[in-house]
């Protein structure tokens, strides 16, 4: 287990922001960052992130927390496993509280293939500069352009040219071997005998967004075309093929920056334009191109250039990727390369400002593209002409956004020569025919229940923690909420302000001015009254608020953002307020006046509307008593002492605030 010292560490090392920008183009918007949310599929930002109060919030999906919930919840990671990824990006060394050796040999299986891929990286480099590997693997490197910043950058390696080189390293280190199988790393041969599966090969790590290796291609340095010009790893509980794209880690910056992300065929395609300068490229590394990859190019550009050799096979693969980039609302341009090259033999040709040149001007938008390779093989043939023009209609059909679409449709009408009306009508036809596909498909596909609102952590404390979440599930509902929520919320967000309010001289008798702060009156007021939260909750916030104020320590959010209850963690997310983006309205010259410049009324309204709900409360319950014992034919007049008692307490109430309330 991760000590409570090193997660006070990490949480006070982390900065949200940075950790976030990592995975979400962010704008600046105010003191707060904002950008398209990664967890839904949103074309306006409603995400946010406050780097003062170190928290998240998605306004369409409602996720919101603090760093290590954005991992969890996006990554995909555990709860010690977005700590430990933490610790690492921060270099903090994780200090372990009473686990064994065999405890920590039974940590997820997730996190040991991470550390022995992570290990095997680590193993490569460094066999790229032994004598072996320099001879070998480095001098192929350097052949191919590749300068020492493009080897560190990609972290290249290369597994030295014996059967067992890393398996011996490995064992000897301690690693499973069924990791290092699950992994690839390690073959079993069909007489049991296990032996390196990158043996004598140049290696191409795989990293996912946070820069973790996940897998690795291998290419041979052998011209024997019988052996395989690349391995792969298997898939795995860390490697996905599916949602992976290589170099998207080293260019996602650069991606956000241009606005654009050039696609291409192969590894050494994206090495070897990064080495020309341009490093704003992924590839799909041998498997054509999927939604989860455009989803992911998506989160940092709305536009995808497709780099592609002469080769015609390739071309037509093409079509597939094209259409499916467009369904998912993104722009998409091809630029083809010369006959027999590719981005990579090409970008040593070229120099690398030419190189630049000749993909902004040769990127064609994908309607032209398309009806030029098809049309160049129809030669005036009618049949081959409307199949033509029945295609590329078909790909304007995937476009989401009616407008974007129709100006592709005038544009298809002029290259085609076609009237603009017959291409609409085939365009309705293929829409409303796949449209009437996705309804069958989902009336008859089951409906999956909803995941349950409040999964807990993984803790020895869950027992406890249930029977919590159950007690506030039943109480939510109950009608004190709103009140309770205002004043838990005024406390957390403005406790430690400064307010000015008027209390009355003992000596003098007169009204005096006294500074303090909002947290010192809410709880004295609460306090005094002795009320008692309905919600447990709250209670456990005002109660933890009360001890550290008591106590005289500092009183910060991250106190309650961080807590390890995570309910407590998400209410307080929840509340904090979190304010859209103010300068619009600045613009436009609308005084805002914010919450906090009228925190004294805020806080008097708060307690003053809490106690008046306890007294309607009271009177309530009261009148109930008085009924029955009426029905019963007993005495009922004490009651109605205590009654009138109570409605001179709430108009008293009332009129300290300067509200009448009718009734
Ligand atoms: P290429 O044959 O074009 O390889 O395959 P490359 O990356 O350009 O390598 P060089 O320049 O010839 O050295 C394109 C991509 O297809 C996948 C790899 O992802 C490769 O980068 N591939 C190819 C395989 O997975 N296995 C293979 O055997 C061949
Ligand atoms: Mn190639």
């Amino acid at each position: 287990m991760i000590s409570n010292s090193t997660i006070d560490k990490i949480f006070s090392t982390a900065r949200i922001e940075e950790v976030i920008g990592e995975f979400v183009s962010l704008k600046k918007s105010g003191s707060n960052y904002k950008g398209l949310s990664p967890f839904t599929e949103e074309k306006t930002p409603s995400f946010f992130v406050s780097p003062s109060k170190q928290i998240f919030k998605c306004f369409s999906s409602g996720v919101g927390g603090n760093v290590v919930k954005f991992l969890m919840e996006l990554e995909h990671m555990t709860y010690p496993e977005a700590l430990r990824f933490l610790a690492e990006k921060y270099n903090i060394e994780i200090e372990e509280e009473g686990t064994t050796p065999e405890e920590d040999a039974e940590r997820s299986e997730r996190e040991s293939l991470y550390i022995v891929t992570k290990f095997a990286e680590d193993f490569f480099i460094e066999k790229l500069h032994s004598e072996e590997g320099i001879a070998v693997g480095l001098s192929y490197f350097k052949e191919r352009g590749f300068s020492t910043e493009t080897i560190e950058k990609f972290k290249l390696g290369y597994s030295p040219d014996l059967w067992d080189a890393f398996l011996k390293e490995a064992l000897e280190k301690g690693y499973k071997e069924e990791y290092l199988i699950k992994t690839g790393l390690i073959k079993e041969s069909s007489n049991g005998k296990k032996y390196d599966g990158y043996k004598g090969r140049v290696i191409f790590p795989i990293h996912n967004l946070s820069g973790r290796p996940i897998g690795f291609g291998g290419r041979t340095l052998k011209t024997d075309k019988k052996v395989p010009k690349y391995i792969n790893s298997p898939e795995s509980e860390i490697y996905d093929k599916s949602n992976v794209l290589y170099g998207l880690y080293q260019a996602k910056g650069e991606v956000i920056k241009q606005d654009n992300c050039l696609l291409v065929e192969g590894y050494t395609d994206v090495t070897s334009l990064a080495q020309s300068g341009i490093t704003n490229v992924v590839s799909s590394s041998g498997t054509s191109l999927t939604q989860g990859q455009i989803r992911l190019i998506s989160r940092y550009t709305k536009n995808i250039t497709i780099l592609y050799d002469g080769d015609a096979a390739g071309i037509k693969a093409s079509f597939r990727g094209i259409d499916l980039i467009l369904e998912e609302g993104l722009n998409v341009k091809i630029v083809l390369f010369p006959e027999g090259e590719d981005p990579d033999s090409y970008s040593k040709k070229l120099g690398s400002e030419e190189l630049k040149t000749f993909i902004e001007e040769n990127a064609k938008d994908f309607i032209v593209f398309k009806s030029g390779v098809l049309l160049k093989d129809t030669k005036g043939d009618p049949i081959k002409k409307s199949g033509i023009i029945h295609d590329i209609v078909n790909s304007i059909s995937f476009i989401p956004d009616h407008i974007t679409r129709s100006l592709y449709i005038k544009e298809c009408s002029n290259i085609l020569d076609i009237p603009e009306k017959a291409l609409i009508g085939e365009l309705n036809k293929l829409r409303k025919n796949r449209l009437d596909k996705k309804i069958r498909e989902k009336e008859r596909g089951a409906s999956t229940p909803p995941l349950p609102d409040n999964v807990p952590l993984p803790t020895d404390e869950n027992e406890t923690q249930n029977q919590f979440f159950e007690d506030v599930k039943e109480l939510a509902a109950f009608d004190f909420e709103f009140q309770e929520r205002d004043i838990v919320r005024l406390l957390l967000n403005y406790g430690q302000d400064t307010i000015v309010v008027e209390i009355e001289n003992e000596e003098t008798g007169e009204q005096e001015e006294v500074e303090t702060i909002l947290a010192n009156y809410i709880i004295s007021e609460i306090l005094s009254d002795e009320l008692v939260f309905k919600n447990p909750a709250y209670q456990q916030i005002f109660d933890e608020y009360v001890d550290l104020f008591a106590s005289e320590k500092e009183i910060s959010q991250q106190h309650f953002i961080n807590h390890t209850n995570e309910l407590i963690s998400k209410m307080t997310v929840d509340l904090l307020s979190f304010p859209y983006d103010l300068h619009e309205w600045e613009k436009k010259n609308i005084f805002v006046t914010t919450e906090k410049d009228k925190l004294v009324k805020a806080g008097k309204g708060a307690i003053y509307s809490l106690k008046t709900k306890h007294i309607q409360k009271l009177i309530a319950e009261l009148q109930e008593q008085i009924k029955s014992a009426y029905e019963k034919g007993e005495d009922f007049y004490q009651f109605q002492g205590k009654q009138v008692k109570l409605e001179n307490i709430k108009r008293e109430l009332s009129k300290e605030q300067g509200i009448t309330i009718l009734r």
